[in-house]
């Protein structure tokens, strides 16, 4: 017997034709009850591993490890219906070899049903893209300023402000996009050059403070939001909630001291006796 869903997802192929086409769509979520907000309105909904920032207060996504993407991934599937949802692949879960990635990548896959993997790293994945892609696994690259590497990196810098240091970005994107990526999500760095990229490579850019040069856009939930205490440069708040949950909580708090809640209408009485 088979078992048809209703209601259909997009799918990796959908997102990879949009290149030139309407702008794609894309925020992060870790949870059913903002997957199921953000799925209204978004094309792909990136279960990132932000998370571990914005979750766990990490200071850096290297603490992050497979089994909390899959717990969040899955509760991001169960949140959603419409989206294409795109689970990141962790540090330490894919770089060592082309057969590591894939167990992972196959692990994320079934355990929690997404539609595709992220990866960060441009011309050194690009023979995992090609072997996890080959073998029935969409994969979203993820270049310039690549948030894993904070260790070698030194700092969360925009990537590309000097032309001079342009040629190993516009590497990794075509690299990336040869080995078979569907699109590939390009972090900060500068828009002349995230024009250049989006202009030579054949796939879809996602840009996060890359310009609107890019084909489509992602932002951080949460930091969109106002409930990121720091937020980068490029985002845009379209909502200020940090102060509202605060006064809502306070409120709550202030009652319960001088016994203002539950007030009788959230209080149950005595069934009458039959
Ligand atoms: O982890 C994440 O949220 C990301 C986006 C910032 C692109 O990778």
């Amino acid at each position: 017997m088979s078992v048809q869903s209703t209601v259909k997802r997009r799918t990796a192929p959908e997102i990879r034709a949009r290149k030139n086409g309407e702008p794609i769509v894309m925020l992060t979520s870790y949870h059913a009850h903002t997957a199921a907000l953000v799925d209204r309105y978004c094309d792909i909904i990136l279960v990132g591993d932000s998370l571990g920032n914005v979750m766990h207060g990490f200071e850096t996504t290297v603490p992050v490890t497979l089994e909390m993407m899959i717990l969040q991934g899955h509760a991001v599937m169960r949140g959603s219906q419409h989206a294409l949802v795109v689970v990141d692949m962790p540090f330490g879960s894919y770089e060592a070899s082309k057969e590591q990635a894939f167990h992972s990548a196959a692990r994320i896959l079934k355990e929690t049903h997404c539609g595709a993997v992220k990866l960060e790293g441009g011309e050194r994945m690009a023979q995992t893209v090609a072997f996890l892609s080959e073998r029935g696994i969409p994969v979203m690259g993820h270049i310039g300023l690549t948030p894993q590497s904070i260790n070698t990196l030194g700092s969360f810098r925009a990537q590309g402000r000097e032309e001079g240091s342009w040629q190993p970005i516009e590497n990794d994107a075509r690299a990336i996009a040869q080995a078979g990526a569907f699109a590939v999500v390009v972090e900060a760095v500068a828009e002349p050059l995230a024009r250049k990229i989006t202009e030579t490579i054949e796939i879809p850019t996602i840009g996060i403070g890359a310009s609107v040069a890019c084909d489509g856009q992602v932002l951080v939930l949460e930091d969109m939001l106002g409930l990121s205490p720091r937020t980068p440069k490029f985002v845009r708040r379209y909502g200020n909630l940090g102060p509202m949950i605060e006064a809502a909580i306070a409120g709550y708090a202030s009652d319960v001291r001088t016994r203002k809640f539950p007030g009788p209408e959230h209080v149950y009485g005595m069934k009458a006796k039959s």
